[in-house]
């Protein structure tokens, strides 16, 4: 088991990652009560594992329906009151195991329930092990805007234990892997050519590896929210792919793709883009996208109208005044944060990698 440590503004808390992971539960004294956040799947399958381990008296669940539809301010008030109603006090804690919609709200609740409990995150995708469970960042969803309204409160503790990788279809799995890939491209040559080796045979029952791939591509967001916890700027980072990723996934009505099957797409074209702009070491963008193919198929995208996703790009959260900022690669290990990009160039990127046409 390995032990991360992010510094936050409120302190810091540690990361722990691997095999009994959740043990570190029987450390956390003072409650008045402890509340599990889940959904009723992921509770019948690992509920009784993780209660064992966590090993915290009279823990009691709370649960959701699985899916991006719970991350409401309607679920959101459901919870508060069932808190109260089965007893919660300010000295209760929280703790959300499920992937990163459940680590979302249960954040958001646990940073608003009373002006604020503490929470725990119990990650249990890989996207939530390695991203959303550090950094604090919480959040519902408004109508179609997601994570309109939310938080920065950092959880007290993140406990992630692969084992439970085991359960997810394989299309989770690599949907989350593609977000490895963009952790790998952020991070350098060490994390890259290490995926670059172990991604094509990588298998979710694959215990062993998978912890030194959850402990290296968390490593990358500890690094990054520890320097900057509010995303003034180096946080931006992190939206590698996210860009051309999020309007693929609205274009299509969030039906087609699972998010880091977009996010898949997003890193192909910002990486061709990156040639096109002449910003990309040459080889560079022939290795990335060997990575993301190495992953395993992605739902193509023909169809998906070109019209449709440009027209969206403008509306990205980071766009300021109708410019996009991209977030371009220069090197493996290297991005450029840049509004200098013309519209024929996106047009060209979007257009040669829907058609098969660039490195397919
Ligand atoms: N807070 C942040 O910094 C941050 C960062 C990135 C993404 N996010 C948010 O995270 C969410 C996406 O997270 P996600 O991809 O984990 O989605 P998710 O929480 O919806 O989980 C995906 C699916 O996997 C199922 N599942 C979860 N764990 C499982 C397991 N061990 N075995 C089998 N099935 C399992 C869930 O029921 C769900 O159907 C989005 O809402 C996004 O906005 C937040
Ligand atoms: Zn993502």
């Amino acid at each position: 088991m390995r032990k991360l440590r992010v510094k936050s503004s409120s302190g810091g808390y540690d990361v722990l990652v691997g095999r009994g992971a959740w043990r570190a539960l029987r450390r956390t004294k003072g409650y008045s009560s402890t509340f599990v956040l889940t959904e009723p799947g992921l509770w019948n399958r690992w509920g009784k594992k993780f209660s064992r381990e966590a090993g915290v008296p009279g823990m009691k669940p709370l649960l959701v329906p699985a899916g991006e539809a719970s991350k409401s301010l309607m679920w959101a008030g459901k919870i508060a009151s069932q808190l109260l109603d089965r007893g919660a006090d300010r000295r209760s804690l929280l703790i959300a195991f499920g992937g990163g919609v459940v680590g979302d709200l249960g954040g958001f609740v646990a940073s608003t329930f009373m002006r604020g409990i503490d929470y725990v995150q119990a990650p249990t995708t890989i996207l939530a092990q390695v991203d959303s469970s550090m950094g604090g960042k919480t959040a519902v969803n408004i109508r179609a805007m997601k994570n309109l309204v939310g938080t920065i409160c950092a959880p007290k503790l993140v406990v992630s234990d692969p084992c439970v990788l085991a359960s997810m279809t394989p299309r989770a799995f690599r949907s989350g892997l593609y977000e490895v890939v963009k952790h790998g491209i952020l991070s350098g040559p060490g994390l890259f050519n290490w995926l670059e080796r172990i991604v094509p045979g990588l298998r979710a029952k694959d215990a062993p590896l998978l912890e030194t791939l959850v402990v290296r591509a968390a490593q990358v967001k500890v690094d990054v929210v520890s320097r900057d916890e509010r995303e003034a700027e180096l946080r931006q980072v992190l939206n590698l792919g996210h860009t051309f990723g999020h309007a693929i996934e609205e274009a299509t009505g969030y039906r087609r793709f699972l998010h880091g099957e977009a996010v898949a797409w997003g890193l192909l074209m910002v990486t061709r883009l990156a040639e096109l702009a002449g910003v990309l070491e040459l080889a560079a963008g022939k290795r990335i996208a060997r990575l993301v193919r190495a992953v395993g198929p992605l739902p193509g995208i023909t169809g998906v109208r070109e019209e449709r996703v440009l027209g969206l790009l403008t509306r990205d959260k980071k766009a300021v005044g109708g410019k996009v900022l991209w977030i371009l690669p220069e090197r493996i290990g290297k991005v450029r944060l840049t509004s200098d990009v013309s519209r024929d160039a996106v047009v060209r990127a979007f257009r040669e990698v829907q058609r098969g046409e660039w490195n397919a």
